[in-house]
């Protein structure tokens, strides 16, 4: 069928129109919101390199979290800052840390909310690696009982999910078996499966001052040029015992997404991360976007690409204008 006997443009006509043939659709329901834990009382600090995102003692995070279920957005992803930071990220895996409070007094205050923590070390080290540093090495062995600690803390505090993001080989197994161990066969793993080395996770490591101290992230993050490693990173995670797999970031990475949604029917998440977010806002504030509708579209391609679930600082915003019908 060729023009003039077929014309695209017919079903185009009008909003109506354009909605009942719309393909892909945005919901609430499928948001994440993360959130940054500092310890306190009563702090809310803008994170300068994020706009409308917060530093959050427990108090303010469990103010946010009504607002977020408010909004009918079912889970955040939790993230912390310790008191001090040292060469082993202890506070990760303190009972008292920032996340594991905020885990028990979100699940006290909001029970309906899914609380899902992030488990990597480099927000608690003084090095600002994922793992455990020997001279340059980030060694992957001595990490993953750290990393099986930081986990069942989280869990035993009343964490509804973990989400490893460190992207040591063999963690997600080792976590699950650990947990399984303690008795918490029930709590499911989101895994970070294919989590490149990124500039742009530039913004959130100035909210949570984890720039690596020396060298970077390259010896176990991701080759951005690497699109069959995330199928094999996919699989690994799977096998492992993974119940959701990620893909991270989310915009410069479509193509992966939409390879990974090809080998797997578990559910896919995609990250939307920091430095996404930020461009869209510095650009808005330029006056060179309209926020609003990059948002809208960066959104839905990300769910076009075959994402399930997205984890975005856009998410309030996002559902305040879908509930206005979209721009
Ligand atoms: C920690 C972690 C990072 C992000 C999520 N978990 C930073 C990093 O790997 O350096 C980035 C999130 C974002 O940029 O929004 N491993």
């Amino acid at each position: 069928m060729r023009f003039p006997t077929y014309r695209a443009r017919r079903l185009r006509e009008s909003t109506a129109l354009r909605r009942l043939v719309q393909e892909t659709r945005l919901a609430p329901s499928e948001f994440i919101l993360p959130l940054f834990v500092v310890p306190g009382h009563d702090i809310r600090q803008e994170i300068s390199s994020m706009p409308g995102q917060y530093h959050l003692s427990v108090d303010q995070t469990v103010e946010e979290a009504k607002s977020v279920v408010d909004h009918g957005i079912p889970a955040v992803l939790l993230f912390g800052l310790p008191e001090v930071k040292d060469p082993l990220g202890q506070e990760a895996y303190s009972p008292t840390g920032a996340v594991q409070q905020a885990v028990r007094a979100l699940k006290q205050a909001v029970p309906t909310l899914i609380v899902i923590t992030d488990v990597c070390l480099c927000e608690y080290t003084d090095h600002g690696h994922c793992g455990v540093v020997q001279g340059e090495h980030i060694v992957n062995d001595l990490t993953l009982e750290l990393l099986q600690r930081t986990a069942l803390s989280h869990v035993e505090a009343g964490a509804d999910m973990v989400a490893p993001s460190d992207m040591m080989d063999g963690r997600v197994g080792a976590i699950r078996a650990f947990l399984d161990d303690k008795g918490y066969h029930t709590t499911p793993i989101m895994a970070y499966a294919s989590k490149y080395a990124s500039s742009f996770y530039g913004p959130f490591r100035e909210a949570v001052q984890s720039a690596p101290q020396f060298g970077d992230r390259r010896s176990y993050q991701m080759d951005p040029a690497n699109a069959r490693e995330a199928v094999r990173e996919t699989q690994l995670d799977i096998e492992e015992g993974a119940d959701i797999v990620m893909v991270k970031p989310a915009l410069p990475y479509l193509d992966v997404i939409a390879r990974v949604r090809q080998i797997t029917d578990l559910p896919l998440a995609a990250y939307n991360v920091s430095g996404e977010y930020a461009m869209i806002k510095a650009a808005a504030r330029l006056g060179w976007l309209d926020e609003e509708r990059a948002m809208l579209e960066a959104l839905t391609s990300i769910k076009r690409a075959g994402a399930d679930i997205i984890i975005t600082y856009f998410a309030k915003d996002a559902v305040r204008l879908l509930a206005g019908g979209g721009v």
